[in-house]
């Protein structure tokens, strides 16, 4: 028999009863932008609402955003200090090490996850070393091995490394492994699409590309196979979970990876995302609340366990 299927839409008490997908604080993960200094915090012109913190100002920003439930986030260095060589991501200097000490110091319970990159140290902004005109894939490897180190010497829970080498996930594996850091887990950017959806995470991060582009390293939109077969070969390497990043765009993959793989899939909801919302909410064009949950309960249905979004600290209000 043909059925009614408005019976269980008919009140919002039924259709909560029937839902399912909820999203929780556990959910979610905020990025942070971390810059050396004191008493700094620097809006990013591009994306409205997001800041860069120096260490003293993140801890109280991250003391707020605990109160509101936030339960951990995802910390990225913005750099003056560049190079060739890629030194500072791992230097003393580094303003993650800083963080992660700071935040760890005073909020123990908070889940700590490091972006481990070069591009936002590096004089010409690519994510490795840069030899003629190509980024030797293999010479990057030991250096990110080093940041890596950095960050879970300073007492982060999770690496994630972002590059798109290959054999990275190894490398740092290994590199964790030999410094008796077994706990320490890897978040693999297993699936980096070669993006213009990060467009504003460039200006937030000072990381643009000063010749070409990242195509060489990252995935072309185009493609879903090698999705699989790279998510595959990370967690053969020792990821503990793996990302989809752009995560809208590519909600296919995460579908596919969900049904294909067993460990925690990580969507990131990527800078470009974000600021298509806020720049249509601040038109008044959309709500940005409904959409903003609508768009991050899509994420979790497609098959997403957890969500890297920079509408984490607004969502976390809204789902209270
Ligand atoms: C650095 C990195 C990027 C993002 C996260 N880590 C930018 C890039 O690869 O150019 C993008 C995040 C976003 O757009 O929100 N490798
Ligand atoms: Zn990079």
């Amino acid at each position: 028999m043909p059925h009614r299927y408005r019976r269980l839409r008919a009140s919002a008490t039924i259709r909560n009863f029937v839902r399912e997908t909820n999203l929780t604080p556990y959910d979610l993960l905020q990025p942070f932008f971390v810059i050396n200094g004191k008493n700094k915090k620097e809006a990013i012109v591009s994306m409205p609402g997001i800041f860069r913190f120096s260490v003293d100002l993140l801890l109280k920003e991250i003391d707020e955003y605990i109160r509101l439930g936030g339960r951990g986030g995802v910390f990225f260095g913005v750099s003056s200090q560049k190079d060739n060589s890629g030194k500072f991501a791992y230097a003393a200097s580094n303003p993650v090490v800083a963080a992660i000490k700071a935040v760890k110091k005073n909020f123990p319970d908070f889940l700590i996850v490091t972006d481990v990159c070069l591009c936002a140290y590096m004089s010409h902004g690519h994510c490795g070393i840069v030899e003629g005109n190509k980024i030797s894939n293999d010479k990057t490897l030991p250096l990110l091995a080093k940041m890596a180190l950095a960050h879970a010497e300073a007492g982060a829970d999770i690496v994630a490394p972002s590059d798109m080498m290959d054999f990275r996930v190894a490398a740092i594996r290994q590199a964790l492994n030999k410094e008796d850091f077994q706990d320490v887990g890897i978040l693999s950017y297993a699936v980096k699409y070669s993006s213009a959806y990060y467009g504003p995470f460039r200006d937030a991060a000072h990381s643009a590309p000063g010749f070409g582009d990242r195509k060489t390293y990252q995935m072309d939109p185009a493609n879903s196979r090698e999705a699989l077969k790279e998510a595959t070969q990370d967690i053969v390497e020792g990821a503990d979970m793996v990302m989809v990043k752009p995560v809208l765009a590519y909600l296919d993959i995460v579908s596919m990876l969900r049904a294909d793989l067993n460990v925690p899939i990580v969507g990131y909801n990527v800078s470009g995302e974000y600021s298509m919302v806020k720049a249509a909410a601040q038109n008044g064009w959309v709500d940005e609340k409904a959409i903003v949950l609508e768009t991050l309960t899509s994420i979790k249905r497609a098959g997403a366990d957890i969500i890297i979004s920079y509408h984490a600290k607004d969502a976390l209000q809204w789902i209270k």
